[in-house]
C-alpha cells in the first residue's frame, strides 16, 4: 500500500432528529480527513430518499453517489445509535441497496448511546448481518456511551481519551482494507466473488 491511501467513506446511520451520533459521526470524520493514510466521503441517511414501494439492489441506481463510492471502497464506518439494542431500520435500508459492492471490503463500527453501554449490543447484532454483505468486520470499535455529554455545544469533543482510542480503531481498519484490497488486487479472482 506504499503511499496508497484506502479510501472509507463513512456513514451517518440514522436520520432522527436532534441525533446525538451526528456529533459523533462529525468528529470521526474529522480524524479520518487528518490522517495522510485515509481518503473518505460523508454520507448521512437523511440524504437517501428512499421508496416506500421498493427496496434493494434493484433501485440502487437511483443512489449513484453511494453505488460508486461503494465500487471504488476500501472499507467503510459505520456510525450506529442503538435502538432497542438494534440498527435503525434506516441505515438497514441504505445498506440493503448494495451487495456485490461489498465482498471482501472491510467495515468498522462506532456504537452511540444515552447509557452506559456505548452501542455494544447494537455492534454486536450488527456483525451476522454485515457478514451476509461481505463485508469483514474490524474488532478495535469506537463506543460513545452517554454520548449525549461527550461535545459542547460547538461539537467539540470533551475527553481527550478519544484521541488514542480513534488511532487505534483507524488503525486497524487501515491495516484490515489494505489485506483485503491486497487480495482482490493479486489472488487470483477464481477466490472472489
Ligand atoms: C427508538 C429508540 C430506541 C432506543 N433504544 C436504546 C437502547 O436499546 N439502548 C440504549 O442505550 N439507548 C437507546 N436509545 C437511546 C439512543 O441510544 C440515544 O438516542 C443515543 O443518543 C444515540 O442515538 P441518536 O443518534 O438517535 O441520538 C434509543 C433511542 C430510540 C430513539
Amino acid at each position: 500500500m506504499k503511499d496508497e491511501k484506502m479510501f472509507l467513506p463513512i456513514l451517518l446511520g440514522t436520520p432522527r432528529k436532534n441525533r446525538e451520533s451526528e456529533a459523533v459521526t462529525k468528529w470521526v470524520y474529522l480524524k479520518m480527513q487528518e490522517r495522510d493514510d485515509i481518503e473518505t466521503q460523508f454520507f448521512d441517511v437523511r440524504d437517501f430518499d428512499l421508496p416506500m414501494d421498493d427496496y434493494g439492489p434493484g433501485i440502487k441506481d437511483l443512489f449513484p453517489a453511494w453505488r460508486d463510492a461503494i465500487i471504488r471502497a476500501d472499507g467503510l464506518v459505520l456510525v450506529i445509535p442503538e435502538y432497542n439494542h438494534g440498527y435503525p431500520g434506516t441505515m438497514k435500508s441504505v445498506l440493503d441497496l448494495l451487495l456485490q459492492e461489498y465482498i471482501h471490503k472491510a467495515v468498522a463500527f462506532v456504537g452511540v448511546s444515552s447509557h452506559n453501554w456505548g452501542g455494544t449490543r447494537v455492534i454486536e447484532a450488527c456483525v451476522p448481518m454485515v457478514r451476509e454483505l461481505g463485508l469483514a468486520a474490524t474488532f478495535t470499535d469506537l463506543h460513545f456511551p452517554f454520548a449525549g455529554s461527550k461535545f459542547d455545544e460547538n461539537g467539540k469533543l470533551l475527553d481527550e481519551a478519544y484521541e488514542k482510542r480513534v488511532k487505534g480503531f483507524l488503525d486497524e481498519l487501515v491495516w484490515m482494507s489494505s489485506v483485503l484490497r491486497w487480495g482482490r488486487t493479486n489472488l487470483p479472482s477464481k477466490y472472489h466473488q
